[in-house]
């Protein structure tokens, strides 16, 4: 027997890789509800490789009674109505929006970080999933920490534009053929602050009383609550014209020393990470490499004279999978495994 698994948001970015990727890895399911909002009733979508397809049902009258697991990408007002209602209803919500992360009885998992975390689900019936910056970033840096502790991160994200949604690659895409094939003025961006198009923009999210960005503290606190409470970051969050694929820079400050060597070593070994690392011309990963897959890629790998036992290294990955629906249905794999032992 499997799972009847509901994936809400369906019609979105995260959704629409939700369901790929529960096809592609062939998660047990008994059957597949694919919801949104009322807008999206009755539209059929389809996924996969073969082709199957879904009818979109309403979030405002799906009853979850019966259903295992939701696995929620509707964004954080939509999650408030509906997650505790699927959670009350005895379906285990496992939620990608940044609203339960850092609930103190509410685990926040990627799954080769911190796995054990997840038994704490059964206090709220909803396990969270992380911002897709923080995802890849604690999947290089867990193993490094094992070995030699971590003290500090500086990271300097250049975030792709699939991050702000639909609407996000929408105006990148409008932006750039408006330059190139102008038809009046260009509309006045919506979605980002400033014209994205063959720009960068060093904002993400609203920004806090400290001069930093809310996307930048959910890197500093998401990193502690998951990975260890003690490790210090400081981020930078950017968002460039690039569809899919978030990058990152880092620099790491540990308390043991460890070679550039024996981390590239680490890093080969380690569970999720990818490592691509020549020193010549194109040997590293760029994010459109990185496209439909679902490691987290590191690159560059290098010590850093300028403070003892530093290393800095480049880091990318896939926002929509990684970064959000790939993690998701590890969490429900994971889940299956050691609770639900369904499939
Ligand atoms: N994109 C990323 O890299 C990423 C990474 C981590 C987490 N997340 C989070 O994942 C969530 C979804 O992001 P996304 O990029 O997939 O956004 P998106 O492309 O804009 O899709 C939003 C989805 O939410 C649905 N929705 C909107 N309002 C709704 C409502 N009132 N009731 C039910 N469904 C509703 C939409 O349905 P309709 O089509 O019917 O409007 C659509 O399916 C957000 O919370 C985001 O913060 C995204």
């Amino acid at each position: 027997m499997g799972y009847r698994v509901a994936v809400v948001g369906a019609t979105g970015n995260v959704g629409r890789e939700m369901l790929n990727i529960l096809a592609e890895r062939e998660f047990p399911c008994d059957e597949i509800a694919a919801v949104a909002s009322p807008r999206s009733t009755g539209t059929e979508i389809e996924y996969g490789e073969s082709g199957r397809k879904l009818k979109v049902k309403n979030i405002e009258h799906f009853d979850f009674t019966g259903w295992d697991i939701a696995l929620f990408a509707a964004g954080s007002g939509p999650t408030a109505i509906y997650a505790p209602k699927a959670a009350s209803q005895g379906c285990v919500v496992i939620d990608n929006s940044s609203l339960y992360r850092m609930e103190p009885d509410v685990p926040l998992i990627v799954p080769e970080v911190n796995p054990e975390a997840i038994d704490g689900y059964t206090a709220r019936n909803i396990i969270a999933n992380p911002n897709c910056s923080t995802a890849q970033m604690v999947v290089a840096l867990k193993p490094l920490h094992d070995r030699a502790k971590i003290k500090r991160v500086i990271v300097s994200t250049y975030q792709s534009v699939s991050g702000a949604g639909k609407a996000g690659m929408d105006e990148l895409f409008e932006q750039t053929r408006s330059i190139f094939m102008p038809v009046g003025e260009m509309n006045e961006p919506q979605k980002f602050t400033k014209q994205i198009a063959f720009n960068v923009i060093p904002h993400i999210d609203v920004f806090l009383d400290d001069g930093s960005t809310k996307e930048e503290w959910k890197m500093v606190v998401e990193t502690k609550k998951i990975l260890d409470p003690k490790i210090k970051v400081q981020a930078t969050c950017v968002r460039v014209p690039v569809f899919v694929g978030h990058s990152e820079s880092l620099n790491i400050e540990f308390e043991k020393e460890l070679s550039a060597t024996e981390a590239q070593d680490i890093l080969r070994e380690a569970p999720g990470v990818m490592l691509v690392d020549k020193r010549e011309n194109g040997g590293y990963i760029t994010p459109i490499e990185c496209v439909g897959d679902g490691a987290t890629y590191v690159s560059r790998v290098r010590e850093d004279p300028t403070i003892d036992n530093g290393l800095a290294l480049w880091c990318v990955s896939d926002n929509l999978r990684k970064g959000a629906a790939l993690n998701a249905v590890q969490i429900a794999e994971l889940l299956g495994r050691r609770h639900l032992k369904k499939g």
